[in-house]
């Protein structure tokens, strides 16, 4: 309890500020055309022509048919402004049958189309490369039903998470995953992303909490998998399919996730640290000390604390230290919680394995802890172009890859910073340089794939492959699996015109 006495008093220091949570918009000037910088051959698909947006228009309305360029400008654009489609066709559909019609008609016509939801994804998945038809969830945003007892949410896939979490909290539920793109992402792009985020460490990952899923495919079947059953072992289970295929098999209309109740007492500290092998010490003993209640662990290096600090004026509320650790417990017993929290942090301070920190247990100042967390993503954008890496590692060897990253670049960098989901072992590699080109990128890649392997991990822990990743899936797949993976596309999308260019290697025209 002293030292948590002490560090409410640091707190009274720290000038935090309420700062909105929901994603920020990027504003930098537009990247080059994808098609280009990557010389990517288009697929043997048809254009769109007067009669198909006829048919679109018949079918969504003609307000849900845009085709002015200017309005399709930022869905033509990935998040971080690094890949360019060419898209001059976004449908809006509203229900499951628009849906269903539209694929219907793109797969007689073998129009390609791409599935987007809030356009957030790290990876190039949910922006054409050529002139794909973009498939938009925007309007599919109602909630479906909210079962208080079983905890069970249905909704349609377009629900932005952050609204949907917001929905539940009334009923004392909260969404089992939590990122920092929650005021953009909707639903559906979490599931086919299979989004990891800040609450996988305490609630796993969706492939565990989504209980069904309602997909149409290309040929416009209706597949519903749309179960509320927690255990449901008849045969095969498709919906796992759906999760994570990054819109290559389906276009997920709706879903049914379990949702968790909402904790009843929430704590974050936070804390300095001096070696990456403390931090590593830390989680352990975070996880042993407290247990059940351990819902979030993210750790962050200094050069990310100065680039939120410089671009975004977010202040660091403790020293300077190499490393930075975000720990938040959850549990239904406030008293309990802060009792256990308060013994752990005496120990790590008496033991110096941390060596400096700050506890926040009201929400304001949880707000801005996790602010700084959430932020990094946003704060390399303004650092210049960004390559960004979401790797699975071994915890031990993690932050090896940006020591001997930065040793490979030799400086020709802006930054090589690390920070990530400590709790799972999910290391986030970026380097930043002042514009993209040949010299750096093939600096960088695959040299980071290879080191990856190396240690026998996976080079897409979260964010999934997408358009920038699909040529290095065998730095993690086998043979065997990508062999398999073709014949389920195939079976799925015969045609291929569900997101070309993404996921699985090559051109597939
Ligand atoms: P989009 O970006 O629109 O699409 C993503 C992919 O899913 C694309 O391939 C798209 O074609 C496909 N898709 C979208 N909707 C559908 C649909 N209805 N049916 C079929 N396919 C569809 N990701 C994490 O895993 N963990 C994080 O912690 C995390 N933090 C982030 C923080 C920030 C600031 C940002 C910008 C992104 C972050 N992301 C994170 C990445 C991104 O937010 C997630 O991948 C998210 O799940 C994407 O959702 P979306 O609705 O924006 O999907
Ligand atoms: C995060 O954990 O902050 C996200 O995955 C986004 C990112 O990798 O930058
Ligand atoms: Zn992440």
């Amino acid at each position: 309890m002293n030292l948590a006495r002490s560090f409410t008093a640091l707190n009274k220091l720290l000038g935090f500020v309420q700062i909105s949570r929901t994603c920020v918009a990027q504003s930098h000037s537009q990247p080059a055309l994808t098609a280009e910088t990557y010389n990517v051959k288009r697929g043997n698909y048809s254009t769109a022509n007067a009669s198909d947006l006829d048919a679109f228009r018949n079918i969504v309305g003609d307000n849900n048919v845009v085709t002015e360029a200017s309005e399709l400008q930022g869905n033509n654009v990935d998040w971080i402004k690094t890949v360019r489609g060419q898209s001059t066709v976004l449908l809006k559909p509203k229900t499951t049958t628009e849906v269903s019609r539209i694929l219907k008609h793109c797969n007689e016509r073998k129009l390609a189309v791409c599935p987007q939801g809030g356009n957030t994804g790290l990876v190039g998945g949910s922006v054409p490369v050529f002139d794909e038809i973009i498939l938009s969830t925007q309007r599919m945003n109602e909630v479906i039903s909210v079962d208080p007892f079983s905890g069970v949410m249905v909704c349609q896939a377009g629900c932005i998470l952050e609204k949907a979490n917001q929905d539940l909290l009334e009923h004392d539920l909260i969404v089992p995953l939590d990122l920092g793109a929650k005021g953009s992402c909707h639903l559906g792009g979490n599931i086919s992303t299979n989004a990891g985020g800040l609450r996988l460490l305490r609630y796993g990952s969706l492939r565990g909490s989504v209980l069904g899923v309602e997909a149409v495919l290309a040929d416009g079947t209706v597949l519903d998998c749309l179960s509320k059953l927690r255990k449901d072992n008849t045969g095969y289970d498709i919906k796992q399919l759906m999760i994570g295929s990054e819109g290559t098999l389906g276009f997920v209309t709706a879903v049914s996730i379990l949702c968790p109740q909402k904790p009843k007492s929430v704590n974050v500290v936070f804390l300095g640290v001096d070696k990456f092998e403390d931090l590593l010490l830390l989680l352990r003993k975070a996880k042993q000390d407290l247990g059940e209640i351990l819902s979030a662990v993210e750790f962050v290096d200094s050069d990310c604390i100065g680039l939120v600090g410089k671009h975004l004026k977010l202040v660091n509320p403790i020293g300077e230290y190499e490393f930075y650790m975000l720990i938040e417990t959850s549990g239904s017993n406030s008293q309990h919680d802060e009792e256990k929290l308060s013994s752990f942090v005496e120990d790590i301070i008496t033991s110096q394995l941390a060596k400096d920190g700050t506890i926040a247990t009201d929400f304001n100042k949880m707000q801005s802890i996790w602010k700084l967390r959430e932020s990094v993503a946003e704060a390399l954008t303004h650092d210049g172009y960004t390559f960004k890496y979401d790797v699975s590692l071994p915890a031990h060897v993690m932050y090896d890859m940006v020591h001997d990253t930065r040793k490979h670049l030799k400086g020709l960098y802006n930054s090589v910073v690390g920070y990530g989901h400590l709790g799972d072992g999910n290391l986030h590699l970026n380097v930043t340089c002042p514009e993209y080109n040949k010299t750096i990128a093939s600096a960088i890649e695959p040299f980071v794939y290879e080191w990856t392997a190396k240690h026998n991990g996976s080079i897409s822990a979260e964010h999934g492959l997408g358009f920038k990743k699909r040529n290095y899936i065998s730095y993690t797949k086998s043979k065997e699996s990508i062999n398999f993976m073709m014949k389920i596309k195939q079976m799925f999308d015969p045609n291929m015109i569900l997101n070309p260019y993404k996921t699985l290697p090559g051109n597939i025209d």
